[in-house]
């Protein structure tokens, strides 16, 4: 009698680990019958960064993909994943939004979403539970997993519990970051299936190489399903393999009755593709080995890239060892969220400019500011009125779940795909594509109107293959080849996204040499005496300058807004007075100690 279920997630999860999500549709569809008839709980096989790289990078219509897959898997429930009000995207979408998504998931296939928030506030995955429901779809509920003060057995068994009442049809402990040990997860899931009767499911990542050892205390403990990828892509950032954990259990209690025969087929089917992907560098070996730091410094591995290549970036990698010592505290301040997109990004870059502006929070990012002022939810832990009233001042923060403040976006939308070229929007979930992705959908249209005519040309820009991450992550960043003087520059960009992962150092691009994108700003004029110099304070673009020469301005009032790794940043007066000169125009490129204003 089979006891444990497996989700396999080689069509999501393990090509979005390992290969930055560029497995194509057509690489899928000839293992689809077989995995169908495998007798898996589900396959995962849409949601993520799935929706963003099927256009982005392989212009396909990810609504396509899903249709197609599902005309062949038509045994095994088809499951994705969805960031709660965010959807797919990096913002809180408005309720209509929401639904009408969730509509047209299922509608095109889906019958399993597993919803989670970053922050586990519930508030912001009940919409799509709601919705999710109404359409016939099975629920499931997560928890983000993360380890602080605030978090132990009883917050996540509570936590369960207001999912259940929520109507959750199951519940899974998804540990994004590879951080559940075994032991731990023994405790953790005995718990709550002793107080919880919904299936239990874990997913976990392979990155800290404990995760078969987590799956086996987690079955031993009575959880129902686990996550895993078939082995070709599994393993290193990826999910435990399938085949070992199967043969593990065969002949016990919690066999799973999965043909090791059928598994082995299509196993051998993966080989050569991840062959190819080996020698087209989209998937890199350093993905593939055990990443000690996760469990050493309990942050995501993707996260720890990410602040070295901000170090790097701004000539401060020396500090490396303080800004490992400043994560704990950032992420206390700010009430211990759990390290996920996007809090994860928020408070390493947060981090990092504690340490590089010398002192903590002279540098705050409206992303952080946001945080404290309750826009993505309620934090785990109060934050302390010292820290508000540090980086929002007296500014209340808002207590009601944030899409109550989002009016309906449905219409909008609508008006604005009806003025795109004709052929460009082609059915109706193409508004949703559009709302997602705004940036990116546009251009995915035109190229799709473009194939089917025959007149599609790949764009000039030379893409070369991502340095792959190593980590999950939601993100795609592309490279460009740029002419400056004759002379050509690789130069990795990322679509700015809020909460977004900034890209990691490339691997394998040639050193990338920003073209120069302004003058230097001017020397400043001596300061006259009685005036005051705004200096900026890390090197970054000015997005905005937000006053006039001549100008009286306040303690306090907005003067510049500095982009600094890749987030906003308010630079303030630092006093009363009048703006007697601005030294930067919006654009200009600015770094540590240049002179922007004076007062
Ligand atoms: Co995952």
């Amino acid at each position: 009698m089979a006891k444990v279920k497996i989700t396999e997630t080689v069509l999501r999860d393990a090509h979005q680990s390992l290969i930055a999500t560029r497995m194509t549709t057509d690489e899928m569809l000839p293992i689809l019958e077989k995995l169908d008839n495998v007798g898996y709980n589900a396959l995962e096989a849409w949601g993520g960064a799935t929706f963003d790289a099927c256009m982005r990078f392989l212009n396909e219509d990810p609504w396509e993909r899903l249709r197609k897959i599902k005309a062949v898997a038509t045994k095994t429930p088809l499951q994705m994943l969805y960031r709660g009000q965010n959807i797919l995207g990096y913002k809180h979408y408005a309720d209509d939004v929401v639904d009408y998504f969730t509509q047209k998931a299922v509608a095109n296939g889906i019958n399993i979403i597993r919803v989670f928030d970053a922050l586990n506030d519930f508030r912001n995955i009940e919409r799509t539970m709601k919705a999710t429901h109404k359409e016939g779809g099975h629920a499931q509920g997560c928890i983000s997993y993360t380890i602080s003060p605030y978090h132990n057995i009883d917050k996540y068994v509570a936590d369960c519990k207001q999912l259940q009442d929520m109507g959750a049809d199951s519940i899974c402990i998804k540990d994004m970051a590879g951080l559940l040990l075994p032991y731990d997860a023994y405790e953790l899931v005995k718990a709550i299936k002793a107080n919880v009767d919904l299936p239990l499911e874990l997913h976990t990542h392979y990155t800290s190489g404990v995760a078969s050892m987590t799956y086996l205390k987690a079955i031993e403990a009575g959880v129902d399903i686990v996550d895993c990828a078939i082995s070709p892509l599994a393993l290193g950032t990826s999910q435990p393999a399938t085949e070992p954990i199967v043969a593990s259990l065969q002949g016990t209690e919690n066999d799973t009755g999965l043909d090791l025969n059928l598994l082995t087929e299509i196993a051998d089917y993966f080989k050569p593709l991840r062959e190819k992907y080996l020698s087209s560098k989209l998937l890199n070996p350093k993905v593939m080995g055990v990443d000690v730091n996760t469990l050493k410094y309990q942050v995501p591995g993707g996260m720890l890239s990410n602040l070295v290549s901000q170090l790097s970036q701004a000539g401060k990698i020396d500090q490396l060892d303080e800004v490992l010592k400043e994560v704990p505290r950032v992420r206390e301040d700010m009430g211990f969220p759990p390290l996920v997109t996007p809090s994860s990004q928020i408070v390493g870059t947060q981090a990092v400019m504690n340490v590089i502006a010398g002192e903590r929070y002279k540098m705050v990012p409206v992303e952080s500011k946001d945080i404290v002022r309750g826009k993505y939810g309620q934090t785990p832990a109060p934050i302390s009125d010292e820290i508000r009233t540090k980086i929002i001042g007296d500014e209340q923060p808002i207590t009601c779940r944030p899409a109550d403040m989002i009016e309906p976006e449905l219409p909008s939308l609508r008006e604005e795909c009806s003025k795109m070229p004709e052929g460009w929007i082609q059915q109706d979930e193409d508004i949703l594509t559009y709302a997602l992705f705004p940036k990116v959908a546009p251009k995915f249209f035109e190229a799709r109107l473009a194939i089917q005519n025959g007149t599609y040309e790949a764009p000039v820009e030379k893409e070369t293959p991502a340095a792959p991450k190593a980590k999950t992550t939601d993100t795609v960043e592309r490279s460009y080849s740029v002419k400056v003087n004759g002379v050509e520059y690789i130069v990795d960009v990322e679509e700015y996204t809020p909460g977004a992962e900034p890209a990691p150092a490339a691997a394998s691009a040639p050193a990338a040499t920003p073209a120069p994108a302004a003058a230097p700003a001017p020397a400043a004029a001596p300061a006259a005496a009685g005036s005051t110099q705004v200096v900026c304070p890390m090197p970054g673009t000015i997005l905005d300058v937000k006053v006039s020469v001549g100008q009286q301005v306040t303690k306090g009032q907005v003067l510049l807004i500095l982009e600094a790794m890749k987030m906003e940043n308010e630079i303030v007066a630092p006093q009363d007075g009048t703006v007697a000169s601005i030294n930067v125009q919006k654009g200009a490129t600015v770094n540590s100690g240049d002179v922007l204003a004076t007062l």
